[in-house]
């Protein structure tokens, strides 16, 4: 037992250990894969030995039942606020203030006073109460006297240990700092909430925040929040403190704390000037927003003599940096037909500096953001661009609309084509009915088309496709068909021989069948499986046509939504015509061969198809035997008992031959049948 406990101890201090090479010395020693792989061994020899898991291990950050509501905290030492500077006069004035003070009090040793200076991150402040060097509880700012505890939710985020490293912390240590999320976290956490049909967050912080009051602490493992520590709050007194902000820092770093990298000790206003410069430069290509500099009285003495007015300290102020919002006026809202056949509303905006670029449009996604929003053309909105992220519209001024500006609707139909504009139930995005019709889809349909498993053209890939669209050789997939050699010779990259290759790959992918031929129209939520199941129900291109919704949902596997697309997409005149276009250049499958017509006399029989059919293709001859009741596979066996073998049949014979099963020539199959 003794052995067990000292391998799951070594595999947790290991962990710990690369954690914070991870997070607070951001320079890894392994791989994620094998951290993970250390972290599942962990876990196996924890199931098997459950009565040895402890709050702290690393494996236990996430597995807490949902809270019904959180208990409130109230804070040893408040949790205070920040004196806010806007300009660089106003610096100066905060720190000749602290001179002038500093002065009176007789204990001034430089005029140049040193600062700590750290980025001011936009997140959210958090108290986290180690005891023993055990991760004990986590709770917010809340009013700054009480807040909430959400212990659970800050045992997720990776950045924050679980256990203190060394063994010379404090007994108590209460470490403060910010939760945030990353730009890119923010933006994946977003877009995910948008395919969910979930409402979007207005910010990194906003969706830290939304994210550490999740009840669910499970929920809140999904999401990517990050930690860095900025000070301390109770602390007991065995230890003598350094005289020093930052070396306190370094020793809660020293501890397994993250602090941040950009920190650094800066002298004089010169010298805090010079930094502002610089992490400014730096904002934009930082991983998380930050909205100013914090620079604190390094000194600790000088703190205590400084110390409080109302609910900020003397001894600190926040720099702010120029806002990442700016309002505008929105112009119009239009709508963008996208590749794939979505209609996006945008909002063209009256153009606004924000965020270091020049705004003039914003997506508003689809008709839930609209009405969430309630945004209407007129409007004064909020915009909001930072960093990496997507400019977006954060709400209307609603104190600033005038008169009474209609709510704007998504149109019934495709501002490109014409075609019905479809929102499928349970589905935000507003979809365009033409797929092959459609001018602003007509790439990706034709690619579609194409496509491997839709009509398998062979070398006319995605560029060539958009080049010949581009070139104005083509514009809808029938066109495909009239192309000429002259043409496609002439084409850049494209010599004789591929051109005739792929005039070639043209005319054999005329021989198709039904179920890729329904797959090739590109009918939204039509796949390759469902457009099999309409052609074994329907055997018939015209019945499927003419085909009621309610005779749809007859078909297992077919549901209210894709019944709803299939009918639609069949009623438009303009898909019927492309249709028949596709049909005149000589597309064609294996006759209608309606099952239960035909006698199943080939039920119960194995075969096997190879080489080259001269009268028919093998995927005819499948169909022919299937139609019959047959089965056949791709491989000779024991089970087989008939194997068809063409022109250039190859090794499937011998085999046959080896184990004594029939071979048929096409004539004796053609008898058969
Ligand atoms: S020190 C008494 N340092 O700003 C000083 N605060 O406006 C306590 N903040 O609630 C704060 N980055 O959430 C400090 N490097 C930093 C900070 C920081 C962000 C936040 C913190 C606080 C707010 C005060």
């Amino acid at each position: 037992m003794s052995a067990i406990i000292k391998k799951i101890e070594a595999l947790r201090d290991q962990l710990n250990q690369h954690n914070y090479r991870y997070y607070v010395l951001d320079d890894p020693e392994i791989s994620d894969s094998a951290y993970d792989k250390l972290l599942r061994e962990l876990q196996t020899l924890e199931a098997e030995h459950p009565e040895l898991v402890t709050p702290d291990s690393p494996t236990q950050r996430v597995g807490a039942t949902p809270l019904d509501s959180f208990n409130s905290v109230k804070h040893e030492m408040p949790m205070l606020s920040l004196a806010n500077a806007f300009s660089d006069e106003e610096f100066t004035d905060f720190n000749k203030r602290i001179v002038d003070m500093l002065h009176k009090e007789g204990t001034l040793e430089d005029e140049n006073i040193k600062y700590a200076a750290e980025p001011k991150l936009d997140g959210l402040a958090i108290s986290l109460l180690y005891e023993n060097g055990i991760l004990v509880r986590g709770a917010t700012r809340g009013d700054g006297t009480t807040g909430e505890d959400v212990t659970l939710n800050i045992r997720t985020i990776d950045a924050i240990p679980l256990k203190l490293l060394g063994n010379n912390f404090p007994q108590r240590l209460e470490v403060r700092g910010e939760v945030i999320m990353t730009k890119d976290g923010f933006n994946a956490l977003n877009e995910k909430q948008r395919s969910n049909n979930e409402k979007l967050f207005a910010n990194p912080r906003n969706a830290a925040a939304g994210s550490l009051r999740q009840l669910d602490p499970k929920i809140t493992a999904t999401r990517p929040l990050s930690f860095f520590c900025y000070g301390i709050g109770i602390i007991s007194e065995e230890i003598k403190l350094p005289a020093t902000h930052s070396k306190v820092m370094l020793l809660l770093k020293s501890w397994g704390l993250r602090i941040n990298p950009e920190s650094k000790v800066v002298t004089g206003v010169d010298g805090a000037n010079q930094y502002y410069e610089q992490l400014q430069k730096k904002r934009e290509s930082l991983q998380y927003e930050i909205d100013g500099i914090v620079y604190k009285v390094d000194n600790l003495n000088y703190q205590e003599q400084l110390g409080f007015v109302a609910r900020a300290p003397r001894w600190a102020i926040a720099r702010k940096f120029p806002a990442h919002e700016e309002m505008t006026k929105v112009l119009s809202i239009d709508i963008q037909v996208g590749r794939t056949g979505a209609l996006t509303p945008v909002a063209r905006l009256e153009p606004v500096f924000v965020g270091g670029v020049t705004v003039s449009n914003a997506t508003l996604h689809n008709q839930d953001e609209i009405e969430r929003l309630d945004i209407r053309v007129g409007d004064t909105v909020v915009i909001r661009r930072a960093g990496d992220v997507i400019p977006q519209i954060v709400n209307v001024v609603l104190s600033k609309r005038t008169g009474k500006p209609r709510k704007f609707k998504m149109p019934t139909h495709c501002p490109v084509c014409g075609s019905v504009a479809m929102r499928n139930e349970n589905e935000a995005v507003t979809y365009c009915s033409g797929g092959l019709f459609c001018e602003a889809q007509n790439k990706q349909a034709i690619i579609h088309f194409a496509s491997r498993k839709a009509m398998n053209i062979d070398g006319l890939g995605d560029k060539l496709i958009e080049l010949l669209v581009d070139q104005g050789l083509i514009k809808r997939s029938p066109d495909l068909y009239a192309l000429t050699h002259e043409q496609l010779a002439s084409l850049e990259r494209m010599g004789d021989k591929s051109a005739s290759n792929l005039l070639k790959a043209l005319e054999d992918s005329k021989t198709t069948t039904l179920d890729r031929f329904i797959y090739s129209l590109g009918i939204h939520d039509v796949g390759e499986t469902t457009a099999k199941t309409l052609a074994d129900h329907f055997h018939s291109l015209q019945k499927l046509e003419q085909a009621t919704v309610d005779e749809l949902l007859a078909i297992h596997d077919i549901g209210p939504v894709v019944a709803d697309n299939i009918v639609t997409f069949f009623s438009q005149q303009h898909n019927r015509e492309v249709i028949d276009d596709l049909l005149k250049t000589g597309i064609h499958w294996p006759e209608d061969t309606v099952v239960s017509d035909v006698e199943q006399t080939l039920a119960g029989k194995t075969f096997v198809i190879t080489g080259t059919l001269s009268d028919m293709s093998r995927d005819d001859a499948k169909r022919e035997l299937q139609a019959r009741g047959a089965k056949v596979t791709g491989s000779v066996s024991r089970k087989t008992d008939y194997v068809i073998a063409g022109e250039n049949p190859g090794s499937k014979v011998t085999k046959a031959e080896d184990l004594g099963v029939e071979i048929l020539s096409e004539s004796q199959f053609k008898a058969i049948l």
